[in-house]
């Protein structure tokens, strides 16, 4: 990497001390610095919110991993942990660019719209209710908000969404929930992976069996048309239900706990939410910045030299992109950027992603969030940390920021 000083490389640490002490001296590092992944792999980062969107939307960076230098030269092995996360296939949207990519996109821009996914409301409140009750009996226990609540909506919503029958919701979550951290083997990883595409693999293969008999996101894919695209073949539809579960169901779960989070941390704001002084929109908005549910996003290559103000990243460098540094950016957000403000009202967040591959399932994501929230706190208007907040821990994850567990009491 050019201009990169050995001495002075921040580390991407998986297990940071501090996270927000972390987050603050890659910002400082920023706009774009060099940075040092687990395993010794060398990589930039974009800290800074302005740098961030330039490269995001910047055709000279793309997700191709053959375009990487130090895996084309053996530098950096198969068998790196991360490797999982880069896609060789050519058909995962993540992992596509140019045209190949906005075909994608293209036929899958109805299945994620706004218009489709509020379908889903009524089944949404079903299922928090249901959650919600089996709660209830037990709300003056500590339990783990994380595990009994915000994991299991979101994998129920994605089981509904993609038509899975109500008795296979848990096995879904269960196939999911090791995927993410780095204290998963990488072989237990491997087979995962071909439980879940087996799994998909049936599921496209009932739907298929009766298109007109269902109403559902898989479906759609299948029948997915554009005009002038090839339909998704059978592989791409298989492909995008794997990949849709990975990309949105533990940043729906981390949002929906950072949300709890925020506003039991910051008493003010919530009695200014509850007189309605400030809506759940606001504080949804406000923890995305603040709090984001992505951490680190790897990553993009630089097909060509480009030069980003005092450094060039160079043809064939992996670059990161490093939501948690921009929740710190002061030119995006004002000086306040530690204090968390649902008020504010300058600067906007890229926390959904900025470009081509911005994430589509923003409106789900905000959509749930909003009702899961809005009926947690409805039912449990009291609730409080079980533990200091001190003593939560984040999951070794470079790139989700997911806590491990959240003890609670519903019901003090
Ligand atoms: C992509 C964030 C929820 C589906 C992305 C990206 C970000 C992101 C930052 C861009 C990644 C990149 O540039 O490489 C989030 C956050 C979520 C969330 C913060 C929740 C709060 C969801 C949900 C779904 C979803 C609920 C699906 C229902 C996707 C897909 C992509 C994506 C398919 C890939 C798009 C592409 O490559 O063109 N998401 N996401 N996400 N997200 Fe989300």
């Amino acid at each position: 990497l050019t201009g990169a000083n050995d001495a002075e490389v921040p580390f991407l640490d998986p297990y940071p001390d501090d996270l927000q002490a972390h987050r603050e001296e890659l910002y400082q590092q920023g706009p774009v610095t060099p940075v040092e992944l687990p395993g010794g792999v060398r990589a930039w980062a974009t800290t800074h919110h302005a740098a961030a969107k330039a490269t995001l939307n910047d055709p000279r960076f793309v997700k191709d991993p053959h375009q990487w230098a130090d895996f084309q030269n053996g530098k950096v092995s198969q068998d790196w942990p991360y490797m999982g996360v880069l896609t060789f296939d050519g058909i995962n949207m993540l992992g596509l660019d140019g045209a190949p990519h906005r075909r994608m996109r293209r036929l899958t821009a109805h299945p994620f719209s706004a218009r489709r996914v509020e379908r889903l409301r009524p089944h949404i409140e079903r299922i928090t209710d249901e959650y919600l009750d089996a709660l209830d009996k037990r709300a003056h226990e500590p339990l783990d908000l994380k595990k009994e609540f915000s994991f299991r909506v979101p994998i129920t919503v994605i089981g509904e969404l993609y038509g899975v029958p109500e008795e296979e919701y848990d096995k879904l979550g269960d196939l999911y929930a090791p995927l993410f951290f780095v204290d998963t083997d990488p072989g237990e990883h491997l087979d995962l992976y071909a439980q879940i595409y087996q799994y998909f693999t049936e599921l496209v293969a009932r739907k298929k069996a009766d298109l007109d008999a269902h109403d559902d996101f898989t479906t759609d894919l299948l029948r997915s048309t554009g005009e002038g695209e090839e339909p998704l073949t059978e592989g791409e539809v298989i492909v995008t239900l794997l990949m849709v579960v990975a990309a949105g169901h533990e940043t729906t779960v981390n949002l929906i706990n950072n949300v709890v989070r925020a506003l039991l941390n910051h008493p003010e704001e919530h009695a200014r939410l509850r007189a309605g002084e400030l809506t759940w929109e606001q504080v949804i908005e406000e923890t995305l910045r603040y709090n984001p549910p992505n951490n680190a996003i790897l990553f993009r290559f630089a097909t060509e030299d480009v030069p980003m103000g005092e450094v060039t990243i160079s043809k064939g460098d992996a670059l990161v992109t490093h939501y948690g540094a921009i929740t710190k950016d002061r030119e995006e957000y004002g000086e306040d950027v530690h204090v968390f403000d649902p008020s504010r009202t300058k600067g906007r967040h890229i926390s959904f992603g900025y470009g081509p591959h911005m994430c589509p399932g923003a409106p789900l994501a905000r959509l749930e969030a909003g009702i899961v929230l809005r009926k947690l706190f409805a039912r449990f208007p009291d609730l409080r940390l079980a533990v200091p907040d001190r003593e939560l821990e984040n999951e070794a994850a470079l790139i989700v920021n997911s806590l491990k567990e959240f003890p609670v009491l519903l019901r003090p």
